[in-house]
């Protein structure tokens, strides 16, 4: 882990080529603009961990908001500045830069210049979460490369500790109490034993409940965005947080392990090459609700900022569940693609997953594929050929289309010749019963 003097070389083998040529060209500008130049936090822990982590936060000593616009003219991207914090994004292409200004009160010894600059590198570091996330580099000319570690964050990444700068850290931030289990869970570190005892003073002093819901949720949303995190939620539960983030939900050993067959099957998914497009927090938020009274459903939905639709699909979940996953059940040994269309009709993939939870990853795979399969049917037919049979755009065609995909999901139609006649044998019925003076089917 240790790196020999400079981490040039590391940053010139791992990063791919844009993002090694990017940092060159921050450290020309930090060159002609006059201002130290640090990229911080979880980039630099995660190159000495060798974990890919492709988000750059830079922080300037000096006029951030200057250094981000002149970057972005460099780069041919854009920059959006809060002047009012000192920071800036400036976005290229697909990658995002995070620039900020180091704090500016130490600004107040300009004659001891060099070493102000240096201590408004680490006044910045010092406010931030762990000793691990406290890190830099530099990427001025003379020093690109040079890893910063004004507080042993080096040393705590070797031993895998997870460990705060100062004692009040929890206290003004409590999220920084979930930050810690997710990155302790996450690199299979420790909550240092001090650090573990100032958040359970903070724990205990409730500060959580000081937390506005959004960003409880914003902060629940990393935890299962994380690629297993049943443990993060476990460890939660153990240190007493669970309560503050859904106390209807109480904690068992059945949704531990329905929690724990979500990474797996994910995979498997993704090993058949599914290629879902499902966000897995959102999998594993309806696996958590799943079992939950329709009460109970509602105040989370109150309580966090969830779109209608994920809503829905708890509720779904949570009432049609068990009676779905028995007719899926049948439905594997007759597979018919209607009735999967009628089964599964309005759910989203998330949901869906969740519902599979349990099963072997074979049959999973299997239903999602059908799914997949009669979601992707449509009639041969489309409105224009509808046109040609003189049939004026409306409801009614819709209507005809989605008959026309019923019968193609039955078998009953094959190619557009069968679709032709389906639709004039249905026009010739209707124009039996028509209404005078009406062209519509
Ligand atoms: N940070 C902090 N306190 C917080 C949130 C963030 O001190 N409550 C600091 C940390 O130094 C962190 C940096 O801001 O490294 C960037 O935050 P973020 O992007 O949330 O975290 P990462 O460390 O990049 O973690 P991840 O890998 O989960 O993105």
């Amino acid at each position: 882990l240790r790196p020999e003097g400079s981490l040039r070389a590391q940053l010139e083998e791992r990063l791919p080529p844009a993002l090694w040529q990017l940092l060159q060209d921050v450290s020309e500008l930090a060159e002609r603009m006059n201002c130290g130049v640090y990229v911080v936090g979880g980039f630099v822990r995660d190159l000495l961990l060798k974990v890919n982590n492709l988000d750059i936060d830079l922080v300037v000593e000096g006029d951030g908001i200057a250094f981000a616009t002149a970057l972005a003219v460099q780069l041919g991207g854009r920059v959006k500045t809060h002047e009012k914090f000192g920071t800036a994004v400036v976005v290229w292409g697909q990658q995002k830069i995070d620039v900020a200004t180091a704090r500016r009160e130490f600004y107040q010894y300009p004659a001891a210049l060099p070493q102000v600059e240096a201590s408004n590198l680490r006044q910045d570091l010092y406010r931030r979460d762990f000793t691990i996330n406290a890190l830099a580099i530099c990427l001025n000319q003379r020093r690109f490369g040079e890893l910063i570690d004004f507080f042993c964050g080096q040393r705590d990444l070797e031993q895998g500790f997870i460990r705060v700068l100062y004692n009040l850290s929890f206290v003004e931030d409590p999220t920084r109490i979930l930050r810690a289990i997710r990155f302790e869970q996450r690199y299979g570190f420790q909550i240092e034993p001090e650090t573990l005892l100032f958040a359970r003073e903070a724990i205990a002093r409730q500060m959580i409940k000081e937390l506005s819901y959004d960003r409880l949720f914003a902060e629940l949303v990393l935890i299962l965005s994380e690629a297993n995190p049943a443990p993060a939620l476990r460890r939660i539960t153990e240190l007493g947080i669970w309560q503050y983030l859904m106390p209807e939900l109480v904690w068992t050993e059945r949704v531990e392990s329905e929690l724990l067959a979500v990474p797996p099957l994910l995979a498997a998914m993704d090993t058949a090459g599914l290629g879902l497009p499902a966000r897995p927090w959102m999998v594993y938020l309806l696996v958590l609700t799943r079992r939950l009274r329709r009460e109970s459903i509602e105040a989370v939905g109150t309580r966090y900022p969830l779109r209608q639709r994920l809503r829905q699909a708890m509720q779904t979940l949570a009432e049609m569940g068990d009676a779905v996953d028995e007719c899926l059940s049948q439905w594997l040994e007759a597979p018919s693609p209607s009735q999967l269309e009628s089964l599964l009709s309005g759910w989203i993939l998330e949901a869906t997953i969740a519902l599979l939870v349990g099963r072997p990853p074979a049959e999973a795979i299997a239903i999602v594929r059908a799914w997949q399969q009669v979601q992707a049917v449509r009639p041969l037919l489309n409105g224009q050929d509808l046109q040609t049979l003189g049939l004026r755009p409306g409801p009614e065609f819709a209507r005809i289309l989605q008959q026309l995909r019923k019968a193609r999901l039955d078998g009953q139609v094959h190619d557009r010749d069968d679709e032709w006649a389906l639709v004039k044998q249905w026009l010739a019925e209707q124009a039996s019963k028509k209404k005078p003076g009406g062209t519509h089917v």
